[in-house]
């Protein structure tokens, strides 16, 4: 269960403290141009020790390319890549071999396998997200082709939510606040909160906005395979996604249809489309052509740097004591993955 996708499949490889994170990337099409730059650029939203407010391991995230590229494009054959591991500190690690941090995937992974690598999460660590981002800014460039562009951004951190519809905010504003939310204002609020729980040795859960522009009409699979399942699925296979609404989501269960019906009608260049957009771009699991917007939300990080109580592998009550660098809030370097996610499950469902 280590690869994801139909057609534009990812397989992915790799553990927090191991040699490197990787993956191979199966079904791209032929001739796009791999532009190593955006993918690194990608990367780096994704990269630890990148502001004071996420994990200050320090790691460059170089990205080595080991096949299908010549040429600088694709060539239709699987593109294998790799991300080494370079400052892992295992040691910090040492105190939590024998117990369970909780709400963390330490005992569930114990139980299940018998053992478990926990440096830093091992498997479970969110440094397997490095192959989704790469495979996703791939699809990205593949998309590009087809006019299709995929936005995010924090909405939420806490209780700070921003109650504007994204169509308000100025999306090129996302990368200008190191929390990655457009709006400076409601950024700066965000940012105080964070540090402030970071102080506590607390952490804070967030919502991540996503935004998929340009998507045509036809794609999703009736009736396993609608697209809002898929990007939904997507969504809840990354760390510490706990929810995942798409249009109007739960709001929607409030309203009358005659309140939030979407009513077609005929644009002035002739192009069917519809004077609202509560249904988030998908009908009956079909895309409709207008904007596939849809929210994410993440629990706070489980690892507090604070006593906790919990149980050791022989099922004793202890307490633990928790060293090491974490996020105090996982929504920032959440936005670049929750765009890599989108971005493969459109690319291959159009390829469908
Ligand atoms: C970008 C990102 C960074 C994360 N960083 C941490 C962290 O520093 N500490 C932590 O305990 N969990 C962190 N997580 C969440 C854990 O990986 C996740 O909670 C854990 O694997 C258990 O899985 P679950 O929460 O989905 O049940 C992070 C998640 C993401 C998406």
């Amino acid at each position: 269960m280590n690869s994801f996708g139909n057609i534009f499949r990812l397989t992915s490889f790799g553990e927090s403290h191991g040699e490197a994170i990787g993956g191979v990337i199966d079904g791209c099409p032929a001739g796009i141009y791999l532009d190593k730059e955006f993918i690194q650029k990608e990367l780096d939203k994704r990269k630890p020790g990148q502001s004071d407010f996420v994990t200050s391991r320090k790691e460059e995230d170089r990205i080595e390319f080991l096949s299908g590229v010549y040429d600088g494009k694709t060539t239709g054959t699987p593109i294998g890549f790799l991300v080494r591991n370079e400052d892992q500190h295992s040691s910090d690690y040492d105190n939590l071999k024998d117990v369970y941090r909780p709400s963390h995937a330490d005992y569930t992974y114990q139980t299940k396998y018998g053992i478990r690598d926990h440096r830093g999460g091992g498997r479970s660590s969110a440094r397997e997200t490095i192959s989704r981002i790469a495979g996703g800014a791939v699809a990205q460039l593949a998309l590009e082709k087809a006019n299709i562009r995929i936005v995010a951004y924090a909405s939420q951190i806490g209780h700070i939510s921003l109650d504007r519809h994204y169509s308000e905010l100025d999306l090129e504003a996302i990368e200008t606040t190191p929390v990655r939310c457009p709006d400076t204002e409601a950024a700066k609020k965000m940012m105080d909160l964070i540090q402030q729980v970071k102080k506590e040795g607390d952490t804070i859960g967030g919502v991540v906005t996503c935004i998929c522009k340009g998507v045509p009409a036809g794609l999703g699979e009736p009736v396993f395979g609608k697209l809002h399942a898929a990007l939904g699925s997507a969504m809840l296979s990354i760390n510490a996604a706990k929810g995942f609404e798409y249009g109007m989501g739960f709001a929607g269960a409030q309203y009358r249809g005659s309140e939030v019906n979407d009513i077609f009608y005929r644009r002035t260049d002739g192009k069917i489309a519809t004077k609202t957009n509560y249904s988030g771009g998908i009908q009956g699991g079909i895309s409709n052509g207008e904007d596939i917007y849809f929210r994410v939300a993440f629990k706070p990080a489980a690892t507090l740097l604070r006593e906790q109580q919990t149980i050791d592998i022989h099922g004793n009550n202890t307490v633990i004591n928790v060293h090491g660098r974490h996020d105090p809030c996982v929504v920032p370097r959440a936005v670049p993955i929750v765009k890599a996610m989108a971005a493969m499950v459109i690319l291959d469902y159009y390829l469908i």
